[in-house]
């Protein structure tokens, strides 16, 4: 902005200055995909044409949008309070919400930390974690595992401990101290899977050979998605998570699952691990806490962390970390609110329900040209298709392109996968609407 005169709301409405995140900022200004309203499982594009939402924005809307309970809950606490601090204060709110998310999780996990994301829900959990041996007097434990094709935001904890190349390589050295399991992804053993696929439970082991490489007595702990989502969805083989839960037993490591995508519903529980039958120490949550209405993420964590914190002079903090917005009392409001919607509508198990419907659905698309695997799980599907040779990552963009612009679909792509997670309240007829609509967009990238 190089005028001096006040910027005004009548402004052209001139791209430039938005520097978009995770986006190809040329090709979206030259071509704008742009969105200006939303209602249950639609978005409308500003002339008013209607887009099938197919990921639940980005896997967070699992309500579907602009539901009026949610929006009436966020004005009224507009209204209300605006804001009031978390640090040495509290408002009514936040405890009622974590009192609800912990009543969610599985048993052990009481205590809830709140972040504005999952980026910082990451951060916060492996900041527990390190400072929960500390607290302990076992302060030597400092490395942190993560995995391969992992995502865990952006922070530079999460960056570290993630597994996604492009996210790491431009950043530097990273959090020192840190290790990676192997991906559990193998189109040999796994294509066109439903569900967990039944090859890679031996993958866990290798956090044998990494406890036996840096010795038990320096890892504070593990974390994983337990289905890996960003890089293309790749679901935990069978028997899997239990052995690396089994593993962490052994040893005293914390096990961390990060379910900011996983959380509330989209496998058909209300956290993967209750789907898994596997307990972590910590679960990450975002995203669909407020079904994307207002920013807000956390750790769920066992009691008896927290427990080891609660010493030394009661007017002591016992643990320096905390956001100005954690807790942010529009997004405890929705939050609220949104997990009353989830329990009226039974949306959890509605998406359980829906699973084998989805399945059978989204995998009548193989076959057609260039998709090379299939995988479903919950709501959630990849369709891998054959790069262009030398464009990797081209043909699922222009099939991105292709539905947005000619069927009225949102699709998300990751590398040459395109990915569907739409929001829990899909109909049948709708799961048809978004299949028939993929086909077309993988059809005109032929
Ligand atoms: C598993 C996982 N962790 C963390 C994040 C980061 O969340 P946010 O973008 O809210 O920081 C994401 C985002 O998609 C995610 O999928």
């Amino acid at each position: 902005m190089t005028s001096t005169a006040a910027p005004h709301a009548d402004m052209p409405n001139d791209l430039d200055s938005f520097w978009m995140p995770f986006t190809a900022n040329r090709a979206f200004k030259k071509n704008p995909r742009m969105i200006s309203r939303a209602k249950d499982m639609h978005y409308y594009a500003p002339d008013g044409r209607a887009i099938l939402d197919g990921t639940a924005g980005l896997w967070c809307a699992n309500a579907g949008h602009n539901r009026p309970k949610i929006v009436a809950a966020i004005q009224a606490q507009a209204a209300e309070l605006d804001f009031a601090p978390t640090f040495q204060f509290g408002h009514p709110k936040v405890f009622q919400l974590a009192s609800r998310v912990a009543a969610l999780a599985p048993d052990g996990l009481d205590q809830v930390f709140f972040a504005n994301s999952g980026s910082e829900a990451v951060d916060s959990a492996l900041k527990i974690a390190l400072a929960y041996h500390n607290v302990r007097g076992d302060g030597q434990r400092t490395r942190l595992i993560g995995r391969e094709r992992g995502y865990h935001g952006v922070g530079f904890g999460g960056i570290s401990v993630g597994g996604m190349s492009p996210n790491r390589k431009f950043f530097g050295a990273l959090l020192a101290g840190v290790d990676h399991l192997p991906h559990t992804y193998n189109r040999e053993h796994q294509a066109f899977t439903k569900g967990e696929p039944a090859w890679g439970a031996h993958l866990a082991d290798e956090l044998e050979r990494i406890v036996a490489l840096h010795d038990a007595s320096t890892i504070a702990a593990i974390i994983v998605e337990p289905m890996a989502g960003s890089t293309g969805v790749l679901p935990p083989p069978v028997g899997y998570l239990q052995r690396l839960r089994a593993i962490c037993d052994k040893y005293g490591l914390l096990l961390i699952f990060d379910e900011v995508i996983t959380g509330f519903g989209r496998l058909g529980a209300a956290f993967a691990s209750e789907r898994f039958g596997v307990t972590p120490d910590m679960i990450c949550f975002a995203k669909g806490i407020t079904s994307g209405s207002v920013p807000m993420g956390g750790v769920v964590v066992r009691k008896s962390i927290y427990d080891a914190f609660m010493k030394g002079p009661e007017h002591g903090i016992e643990f320096f970390h905390g956001y100005t917005y954690s807790g942010h009392p529009l997004a405890a409001a929705a939050g609220l609110a949104t997990l009353d919607l989830y329990a009226e509508e039974g949306l959890f198990a509605r998406a359980k329900s829906l699973e084998p419907f989805w399945a059978e659905a989204v995998h009548s698309l193989k076959g057609l040209p260039n998709v090379l695997d299939i995988r479903t799980i919950g709501l959630v599907a990849a369709i891998d298709l054959a790069s262009k040779p030398d464009a990797v990552g081209k043909r699922a963009y222009d099939a991105l392109n292709h539905a947005f612009f000619e069927s009225g679909l949102m699709v998300r792509t990751a590398g040459d996968s395109l990915v569907l997670t739409p929001p829990l309240v899909i109909s049948e007829a709708q799961i048809g609407e978004v299949v028939e609509k993929t086909a077309r967009a993988i059809n005109a990238v032929a």
